[in-house]
């Protein structure tokens, strides 16, 4: 798509959690990576787009927006899939530490962060927030893989000056410092507006792991250079008492206020044990609750009420994670774990909760389906990072951040005469399209993405180069 092209056939978005819009047999004019022009109707192609080539799609050939993670560890990639046996701070002090540390090698970093790449294009995942790890050099590599993937990423060093081993602690000077480093470096490189590509993001690892001097001054450089912060609030039992021991009559979203730290342009993952009054404060300072629900059930036992917590708190930023790798999945798996832990809450909620009534289990306000959950993935993940004028759906003006779907391919014959299908799902042939979409959704996998764009740039793989 160099200068631009015109796309026929099928967009669908999700601009509310309720509504799935699906657009057939349109035209939509891309050019510089912007959309142009969506019409029902050639006649109706402005002429001055007329003579832009068109990329024709088949009847099962569906766009839709690039999902969005709003909360991977890269320097965890390798360990993805395995090492969940254990609770989440012996979990860190036995693999995830050691793990990291590794990423002190710059061709270590090289290898895991280009194959990350491969694994989130191949996935859908056109927009990426990151933690690195502690060292900068490894996460300016990792920044340049974003940067040669072509996917939108937003990358943190990670911060941590006191209880992580020897081998691993940074000293609150050296922390600071080279935070402050990595965003010069990220703003000479790419620019420091709200259209870059890759943007840096201040990332205490969490509160346990910084002291306060550390937190303060990382609030002071999110604001000296209005940046992105990443961190995890509330995650599970055994970080709510650790912070607890630590600061007695404190918690993790409070700390984070009254260093800086908690802005509009604050995301904080997990967040399964917030209270109402932390929910409150978030949404009135306009930040957000990552949700990553594969995590979540591992480590905290526990799952983000999502629903809920929308319709308490309306203007309450949420968006999803995969937390590699304290999750297995990749998003798609994230979004169907969504769907689940949604009816294991709200029973439970409704079980447990004295404060619950029975309204807060009627449909309305309950039922998350396949639509909800890729609204969540998208739109609302654009929102949590203000960028819903630019990216998450597909309106005229906003940027081609897309994924070509076929959600038909057909079936083969292999080597024995039996069939093969290149995809997960039986298809019949009489579903809609809504209808093959949300089983792509809820028993789909990659084999269906033909195309990831960001930009209007095809993504490159570059682990294969
Ligand atoms: N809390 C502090 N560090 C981590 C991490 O790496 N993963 C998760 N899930 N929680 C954390
Ligand atoms: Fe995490």
């Amino acid at each position: 798509m160099a200068a631009g092209t015109i796309f026929h056939g099928t967009l669908i978005d999700a601009p509310t959690p309720r509504a799935l819009r699906v657009r057939s047999n349109v035209y939509c004019v891309v050019t510089g990576g912007v959309i142009r022009q969506i019409c029902d109707h050639e006649d109706g192609i402005r002429h001055e787009f007329r003579q832009l080539p068109p990329t024709e799609l088949k009847g099962t050939q569906v766009l839709i927006p690039g999902l969005i993670d709003l909360h991977i560890h890269a320097p965890q990639f390798k360990q993805l899939g395995t090492k969940t046996d254990i609770p989440l701070m012996e979990w860190l002090q036995k693999y995830t530490f050691p793990a990291e540390s590794a990423f002190s090698s710059s061709s270590h970093a090289e290898l895991v962060y280009s194959k990350l790449m491969s694994h989130l294009i191949k996935n859908g995942t056109t927009t990426a927030v990151l933690y690195g790890s502690n060292h900068l050099e490894a996460t300016k590599i990792l920044a340049d893989c974003c940067d040669k993937t072509g996917i939108r990423g937003f990358v943190g060093k990670t911060c941590a000056d006191m209880l992580t081993p020897d081998y691993y602690v940074e000293t609150t000077e050296g922390s600071l410092k080279d935070t402050e480093e990595f965003v010069k470096w990220c703003f000479e490189k790419w620019g420091s507006g709200r259209e870059a590509r890759v943007q840096p993001v201040i990332t205490p690892r969490f509160i346990p792991t910084c002291s306060e001097k550390l937190l303060t001054g990382l609030g002071d450089i999110a604001q000296k250079y209005d940046c992105y912060v990443q961190s995890h609030a509330a995650e599970s039992v055994d970080e709510e008492l650790l912070v607890e021991s630590q600061h007695p009559g404190h918690r993790d979203v409070e700390i984070y206020r009254r260093t800086g730290l908690l802005g509009d342009k604050t995301i904080l993952a997990h967040c399964c044990r917030l209270k109402d009054a932390e929910a409150a404060m978030m949404e009135k300072t306009g930040s957000t609750v990552v949700s990553c629900p594969w995590s979540n059930i591992l480590f905290a036992r526990a799952t983000v009420p999502i629903p809920r917590y929308q319709s308490m708190f309306p203007a309450l930023k949420i968006g999803l994670g995969t937390d590699i790798a304290g999750g297995f999945g990749t998003m798609l798996d994230n979004m169907r774990t969504a769907i689940l832990q949604d009816r294991v809450d709200s029973f439970a909620t409704v079980n447990r909760a004295s404060d619950v009534t029975e309204t807060d289990v009627t449909a309305e306000n309950w039922i998350m389906d396949f639509k909800y959950a890729f609204h969540l993935a998208t739109a609302s993940g654009a929102k949590a990072l203000g960028l819903d004028d630019m990216i998450g759906k597909f309106e005229e003006g906003m940027n081609w951040d897309a994924v070509e779907l076929d959600l038909a391919m057909d079936e083969y014959e292999i080597g024995g005469g039996g069939v093969d299908r290149r995809q997960r799902f039986t298809r019949f042939g009489d579903e809609s399209i809504a209808e093959l979409f949300e089983k792509w959704v809820t028993t789909g996998d990659d084999r269906n993405i033909r195309a990831v764009w960001v930009n209007g740039k095809e993504c490159v793989d570059i682990a294969s180069q």
